[in-house]
């Protein structure tokens, strides 16, 4: 892939992030996800790839856009596969809470799991536990390796966990080992890469969330050198079918990093449209919007954060046209 396309990509997620982020607070989770969705549409067709959405805002028959199979962009250079969260969190814009992003990751042609929209089991750490935890092992046992990792005691590890009725027995048994908890409203994504960043103080994610969320988070964590577990949670025999259909031969199996994305290389982005421990959310000024974002690139590992800074009244359409 072009290294280009690095900032290329930061363009998309800033455009995406810049439309959601005026719905902050307003109660309007649908709205800002629509608006982040068509910002980044329309940046997509600047971009000088042959992009196809894997992962993205549903089918073709109930999405009008970056609906799965849909192509992206200027139809040159090498094909690759494209997965979109233009709203990560939008419960969290609609609240004026932490960590929503707006994301997008690319890797070559196939490189993606073609994640379905349902539940994936996660476990998430940073490079020092890397090969050190299981999804298949006790709770107790994956907070004392990540300790033992990151040169701590249990009890000063924190683990990251989505609020959830379904997380009752997971957050118990946290308890129970003696570590800290991070409950989360939302925003899996952001609490996965967290775990890569010392300075947020979260070691661990555990928990079940959205599958789709699962694979942007193994690309970032690609990137940074972290590593992610997953497995599908099929609730009904349709879900289990479509897991079949995807090519798992045990829709139950663990996924590991290479099986939920191949290769070598592949990019993230994401842009802050709230703040989170990361990233800034958008700030607007007249006609002026400043962003937050992050970029990196798995082939090399390198990490970017840029800061842009917006005149609105230049690209009203946030793409020159
Ligand atoms: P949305 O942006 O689609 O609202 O998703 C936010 C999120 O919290 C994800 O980060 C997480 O993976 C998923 O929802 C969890 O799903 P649920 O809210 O059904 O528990």
């Amino acid at each position: 892939m072009e290294r280009s396309l690095t900032i290329e990509l930061v363009r998309v997620t800033e455009a995406a992030a810049i439309a959601a982020g005026r719905w902050m607070g307003l109660g309007k989770k649908n709205e800002a996800d629509e608006a982040a969705t068509s910002a980044m549409r329309r940046v997509f067709d600047t971009i000088p790839i042959q992009g196809t959405v894997v992962i993205g805002e549903g089918e073709m028959d109930e999405a009008p856009m970056l609906y799965i199979g849909e192509k992206l962009g200027q139809g040159c250079a090498n094909p690759v596969d494209v997965a979109v969260d233009p709203l990560e969190g939008t419960n969290i814009v609609a609240k004026g809470l932490w960590n929503s992003l707006s994301v997008v990751a690319i890797s070559d042609q196939g490189g993606l799991l073609h994640a379905p929209d349902m539940y994936m089991e996660k476990i998430a750490v940073g490079p020092n536990a890397v090969g050190k935890v299981d999804l298949d092992a006790p709770v107790a046992d994956n907070l004392k390796a990540v300790a033992e990792a990151n040169g701590k005691d249990v009890n000063d590890v924190v683990a990251i966990v989505l609020d959830r009725e379904r997380h009752r027995q997971l957050i118990e048994e946290i308890r129970q080992a003696g570590a800290r908890i991070k409950l989360i409203s939302d925003g899996d994504v952001a609490a996965a890469i967290n775990t890569c960043f010392p300075d947020t103080g979260v070691d661990i994610l555990f928990g079940i969330g959205g599958a789709p969320e699962g694979v942007l988070a193994a690309v970032a964590l690609k990137c940074l050198g972290g590593e992610i577990q997953g497995r599908l949670v099929p609730e009904d025999q349709e879900q289990y079918d479509r897991c079949i259909r995807m090519g798992l031969k045990d829709p139950r199996q663990v996924l590991r990093m290479e099986d939920l994305v191949k290769g070598e290389d592949a990019i993230f982005a994401a842009t802050g449209v709230t703040d989170g421990e990361l990233l800034k959310g958008v700030r607007y000024r007249g006609n002026v919007a400043t962003t937050h974002s992050m970029v990196m690139r798995a082939l090399t590992g390198t990490v970017r954060f840029i800061e842009g800074t917006h005149r609105l009244e230049k690209k009203p359409n946030l793409v020159l046209k």
